[in-house]
C-alpha cells in the first residue's frame, strides 16, 4: 500500500479510458454520486470548485435535479449498490450521466446504453485509487466542457508542484510519522474548515489503521462541539486533536481555531496541526489529504494490523446481498 499511496501523483495524471459518446455541457449543476473511497472524489470536487458541484451520498438524487443536468456515478468496483440506485434514478429523470469505474455492473449499464464511460484501473482498493478516480473525473469535466481554463491550470499546477513533497511526507523520520505516533492508541479528533481533508483523513485511519476517528467541521464546531468536553471521563485521556489548516481558511476561522486551541487545551491529551503547503487551494488540499494517507499507513503499522484488510466492510456487503428486500 505505501507504494500506491507514494503512487498519487502518478495516479493524479493518469488518462483514463474513454467510451461512449461525448457531449457538451452548458447547465451549471454537477451531482457526483458515490460512497466511501469513490465518494471522496465527490467532496474534494466540491470544496475545491465551490461552485456547484453536489455530492450524492445514498440511495437517493435529490429532489431538485432535474432533466439536462449532469450527474456522475463513480464506484471504483462498478458494484456499490447505492451509486447504482441513484443512476438508476437520474437515467430515469434524464439526466445527461457519466460512469466512472475500473469494471463491474455500472460499466456494463454505461456500455450497454451508451453511456459516456470512463475506465480506471483495476487491483487496488477503492481507497488507494483515489488519485485515478480524481483525475477521471477531472478530465470527464474537461471533456463535457465544464470545467474552466483557470481550473485546468490550477489542476495540473497542483499536481506538478506535489510531487517536490514526496520526500518530506514518505519517511519514516517524517511529520506524518510523527502524527501518526500522536494518535497512536487515541482517538483522533480531526478538524478542518475542507470537509473533503478532514472526511478523508477520517476514513483513511478508519479503514487503513482500524482506529476510530471523528471529525468536525470549522466554524460549525464552535456552536456545539466545544461544549462537548466534559463526559464520558475517559475522553480526556484518551482524544487527541488534530487541526489541519490551509491559507485558503475563513479569516475568523484561523482566528477561530487558535482561540478553540486556548480553550480546549486542558480538555484532551494534546493538540497537533498541520499546514497545508501549496499556492493554490487545491495544492493545499491534495497536500493534506496526502499527508493523511501517510499517517493513516503509519498507523496502522504501529496498530499492527494489515492496512488492506476490511473484513467488516466485505461481510456487510456479503450479508447485504442474500435480502433483497429493502429497495
Ligand atoms: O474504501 C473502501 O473499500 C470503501 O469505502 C468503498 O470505496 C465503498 O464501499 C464503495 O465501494 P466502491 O468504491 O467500489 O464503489
Amino acid at each position: 500500500m505505501i507504494n500506491n499511496i507514494k503512487g498519487f501523483v502518478e495516479q493524479l495524471n493518469y488518462e483514463a479510458e474513454v467510451f461512449g459518446k461525448d457531449f457538451e455541457y452548458s447547465g451549471k449543476r454537477v451531482f457526483i454520486s458515490g460512497m466511501g473511497g469513490s465518494g471522496a472524489v465527490a467532496d474534494l470536487l466540491s470544496d475545491w470548485l465551490d461552485g456547484e458541484i453536489i455530492p450524492v451520498k445514498g440511495y437517493k438524487l435529490p429532489a431538485f435535479a432535474e432533466n439536462g443536468d449532469l450527474g456522475i456515478f463513480v464506484s471504483y468496483s462498478g458494484n456499490t449498490e447505492e451509486t447504482l440506485s441513484v443512476l438508476d434514478k437520474a437515467i430515469r429523470k434524464g439526466l445527461r450521466c457519466i460512469c466512472i469505474s475500473s469494471g463491474g455492473a455500472l460499466e456494463e449499464i454505461a456500455r450497454d446504453r451508451g453511456l459516456l464511460f470512463l475506465k480506471v484501473p483495476s487491483g487496488f482498493q477503492p481507497r488507494e485509487a483515489y488519485g485515478f478516480l480524481i483525475s477521471a473525473v477531472v478530465k470527464a469535466l474537461k471533456i463535457v466542457g465544464y470545467l474552466s481554463e483557470d481550473a485546468q491550470r490550477e489542476y495540473s499546477s497542483a499536481v506538478g508542484k506535489l510531487s517536490s513533497y514526496l520526500p518530506e511526507l514518505s519517511s519514516e523520520d517524517s511529520k506524518t510519522y510523527e502524527v501518526a505516533g500522536k494518535l497512536y492508541r487515541r482517538i483522533p479528533l480531526i478538524y478542518s474548515q475542507f470537509y473533503s481533508v478532514a472526511v478523508r483523513w477520517k476514513n483513511q485511519i478508519n479503514e487503513n489503521a482500524k482506529n476510530f476517528a471523528h471529525i468536525s467541521i470549522f466554524p460549525e464546531h464552535n456552536h456545539n462541539e466545544i461544549e462537548g468536553f466534559e463526559f464520558p471521563d475517559f475522553f480526556k485521556d484518551k482524544a487527541w486533536i488534530i487541526f489541519l489548516r490551509t491559507d485558503f481558511d475563513h479569516g475568523r476561522v484561523k482566528l477561530r481555531m487558535e482561540v478553540v486551541k486556548e480553550i480546549l487545551r486542558e480538555e484532551v491529551v494534546g493538540i497537533s496541526e498541520v499546514w497545508a503547503k501549496g499556492e493554490s487551494k487545491l495544492e493545499q488540499i491534495l497536500y493534506l489529504i496526502w499527508f493523511g494517507d501517510f499517517v493513516s499507513y503509519w498507523l496502522a503499522l504501529m496498530n499492527s494490523t494489515d492496512p488492506y484488510r476490511i473484513d467488516r466492510i466485505n461481510s456487510l456487503k456479503e450479508r447485504l446481498k442474500i435480502h433483497t428486500s429493502g429497495g
